[in-house]
């Protein structure tokens, strides 16, 4: 079987980054604001945040944006459907835009459509490491005198008009799950330009609890399914780990050990900070090496499936590989699993979230939703399976209605 993912590994990473787990609290400070500082350069801005998940780095900012309740923000209708509760928590309404199917994102256009009288931002994703149009999208909320907050969970890396996404926006968040690519096992960035809106963050973050073995805790977690993965038993065991109930209760299990949302996030941690500077420094090369396969992959895709467009001012830093089908997807994944080939479909890849919210006329998120197909493609995929995917692919383009 070949899984959709797998998380890239090195052990002098892991070695370097245990180290860590020693340290003094002082120290360990300081390699969180090493590490800080590093993202901060990356992304071009002058202020980075470490934060306990993308999802955490969210809340930050919609609190120290000051938001209140009533207040409309206009969301992607194709996008982490679990992003919707934590807007709603806050009494923030969440109104979604429309995205373009071809790219998976919004547009200036289909942001401006939403706009309305009680709108106080714009939350804008660049999908699966694609960049949407950014530059334009911040013309429109500068016009209206709105917020752009962005979503760059997906997409560190990638560039649009020559600057870095994450640097565009009031303030924007970064994902470092274990399938990013600046794995940390758990937590986030948030990156802003505005020193106050920073420095009443940092206040808000400075007393977090220090606790280091939640993240060593979810790599061992990680290298469990890893060890499934890599096993036989995967081809019996895939279709119950992906099934939803299962994605459920690995969840909590895997999120509950440094909660996200709720309760009382923890400090970014020093073994967080030492892993997340040793994958910085490899991202562009891990960026190249991706972005290629992709490219070749997608050189290759029978004409039943339709690649993600980029925008045309951007350059990808692609972190999941979806094209649409045009038949059944459920169908396909089946026949895939038979085959060989772990695809992800539906709520796997992302969700409707303007379905999710009752409005009926997001008609490219409702497409996305039905077409997407997350395609196994991961740092380290070998020559031999690559040609096995397109090799799968090519028959299942024939085979499945
Ligand atoms: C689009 C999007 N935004 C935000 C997040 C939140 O990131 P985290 O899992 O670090 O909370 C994710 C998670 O993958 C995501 O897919």
């Amino acid at each position: 079987m070949i899984p959709r993912r797998r998380i890239a590994f090195e052990w002098a990473d892991l070695g370097d980054a245990l180290r860590a787990l020693t340290v003094s609290p002082s120290l360990a400070a300081e390699q969180v604001r090493a590490f800080e500082g590093a993202f901060a350069a990356a992304v071009g801005v002058p202020q980075a945040i470490a934060t306990a998940s993308g999802r955490d780095a969210l809340g930050l900012i919609l609190d120290g944006l000051g938001f209140v309740p009533g207040d409309e923000l206009v969301i992607p209708a194709y996008t982490l459907g679990e992003l919707v509760p934590l807007i709603r928590a806050r009494g923030i309404v969440p109104v979604p835009a429309d995205i373009d199917p071809a790219t998976f994102n919004v547009t200036a256009d289909s942001v401006a459509a939403r706009i309305g009288a009680r709108t106080r931002g714009v939350f804008v994703v660049h999908l699966l490491g694609a960049p949407c149009d950014i530059g334009a999208i911040c013309a429109v909320a500068e016009r209206r005198g709105l917020a752009v907050i962005e979503d760059c969970a997906h997409a560190l890396g990638a560039q649009c008009e020559g600057r870095a996404v994450g640097s565009f926006g009031r303030a924007a968040l970064f994902s470092l799950e274990a399938t990013k690519a600046v794995a940390t096992f758990g937590g986030g960035v948030l990156t802003t330009s505005d020193d106050v809106l920073a420095a009443h963050i940092r206040a808000r973050v400075a007393d977090r609890p220090r606790r280091e073995w939640p993240p060593v805790r979810k790599m061992l977690l990680k290298w469990v399914e890893e060890a499934v993965i890599r096993s036989p038993a995967y081809a019996l065991l895939a279709p119950l780990m992906f099934s939803e109930r299962a994605a459920g209760a690995f969840e909590k299990l895997y999120r509950g050990a440094h909660d996200k949302v709720r309760g009382n996030p923890a400090a970014f941690s020093a073994f967080q900070a030492r892993l997340g500077l040793r994958k910085l420094a490899r991202l562009a090369a891990r960026q190249q090496v991706l972005n290629t396969r992709w490219e070749a992959l997608a050189a290759q895709l029978p004409g039943r499936f339709e690649r993600q467009q980029r925008n045309h001012h951007g350059s990808a830093a692609f972190y999941n590989f979806v094209a649409r089908f045009d038949g059944d997807i459920g169908a396909l994944r089946q026949a895939a699993l038979r085959g060989g080939l772990d695809l992800g479909v539906g709520s796997e890849v992302m969700d409707d979230t303007a379905a999710m919210l009752g409005f009926g006329d997001c008609p490219g998120a409702a497409c996305a939703f039905r077409q997407a197909v997350l395609l196994p493609l991961y740092p380290g995929l070998s020559e031999r399976r690559f040609r096995r995917v397109v090799a799968t692919l090519g028959r299942l383009a024939q085979e499945v209605k």
